[in-house]
């Protein structure tokens, strides 16, 4: 592959390159969205070599990791489909290229707001969608019914390669699959849920400290996405232990995941057939702003 030859004089990178793109594991992009430690870890070269490489992949592939804000940007947003949340938002829906975190007790509708958000993100031609499904909960029929809302199309009638759905069945799986096979042009990635695979399998409090550090890493891939301009949602259950915050549903994951998000909510139930989405931590808006949703056989309203 010619990049390879351009990006680096290293014999042992480039063979490590090449043996990479063989199987489709890396390209000009994905390098560019490495970091020289991650490089030097995976090719066992020095990082002095990585890193020269990686400043040459970024020049050529035009991935630009520093962005520079202009006062009075406006943020484009994607809609939820949630009339109150689009017409009361300061923004009017959730901000593209931000981490969205949604926090709530079973059955409050996070999966259907997580399938709900990709569907109107298509309908707006913001595509293509990762959908990652942790807890093999993905529901067809809602999405099905989802998409013929909100974008007029059945399920069946969207291209695989503008909503990509992908089961994980542990947290490598889920790294593996934010690493190497959401493509870099990927405008929506959701993660249905984050934290349920870690708390299965990091069990203990002795293995606390090592799957915050992995669950770090992992929610610093996907803010490393956010600056490639994808928009990235997450789904959380509430705290195990509720007696130490004080709250039955605090979000899970402790402070890695509430400092990583850009905007945090919970949903909550009230009622029969609703409930409503509260700002937990989003800049600009008072804790406790509520936003009310009923739940439909075609989503949330
Ligand atoms: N047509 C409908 N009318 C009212 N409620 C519905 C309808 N269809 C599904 N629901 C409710 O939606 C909820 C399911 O939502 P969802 O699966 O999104 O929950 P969740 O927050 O992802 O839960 P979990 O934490 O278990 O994954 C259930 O409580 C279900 O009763
Ligand atoms: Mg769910």
């Amino acid at each position: 592959m010619k990049w390879i030859a351009q990006v680096t004089s290293s014999s042992t990178l480039r063979q490590c390159l090449e043996e990479l793109a063989g199987k489709g594991k890396i390209d000009l992009m994905r390098l560019a969205m490495l970091t020289p430690m991650e490089l030097a870890e995976l090719c066992n070269v020095d990082e002095t070599v990585a890193e020269n490489a990686i400043r040459k992949a970024r020049q050529l592939s035009g991935y630009n990791p520093i962005k520079r804000l202009s006062r009075g940007e406006k943020d484009d947003v994607i809609k939820t489909g949630i009339a109150e949340f689009d017409e009361k938002t300061p923004w009017g829906g959730l901000p593209k290229g931000k981490i969205h975190l949604f926090a709530g007790k079973y059955g409050t509708g996070k999966s259907i707001l997580a399938m709900q958000i990709s569907a109107s993100a298509l309908a707006a031609g913001y595509k293509p969608v990762y959908y990652i499904d942790t807890e093999n909960a993905f529901n067809e029929r809602m999405m099905d019914a989802l998409l013929r809302r909100l974008l007029g199309k059945p399920l069946d009638d969207v291209p695989e390669s503008d909503l990509v759905v992908v089961k994980t069945a542990d947290v490598f799986a889920l790294t593996e699959v934010i690493k190497y096979e959401i493509p870099p042009e990927a405008r929506v990635i959701v993660v249905d849920s984050i934290i349920e695979p870690f708390r299965a399998q990091f069990k203990g409090r002795e293995k606390l400290a090592s799957r915050q550090q992995w669950l770090h890493y992992l929610v610093d891939l996907l803010r490393r996405r956010t600056i490639a301009g994808a928009t990235v949602v997450l789904t959380n259950q509430v705290s195990a232990r509720p007696e130490v915050l004080g709250e039955e549903d605090a979000p899970a994951g402790g402070n890695i995941l509430l400092h990583t998000a850009n905007t945090i909510w919970r949903l909550r139930r009230r009622g029969q057939d609703g409930g409503y989405i509260e700002a937990l931590d989003v800049p600009g808006l008072a804790r406790g702003t509520r936003y009310n949703y009923t739940i439909r056989d075609d989503g949330l309203y």
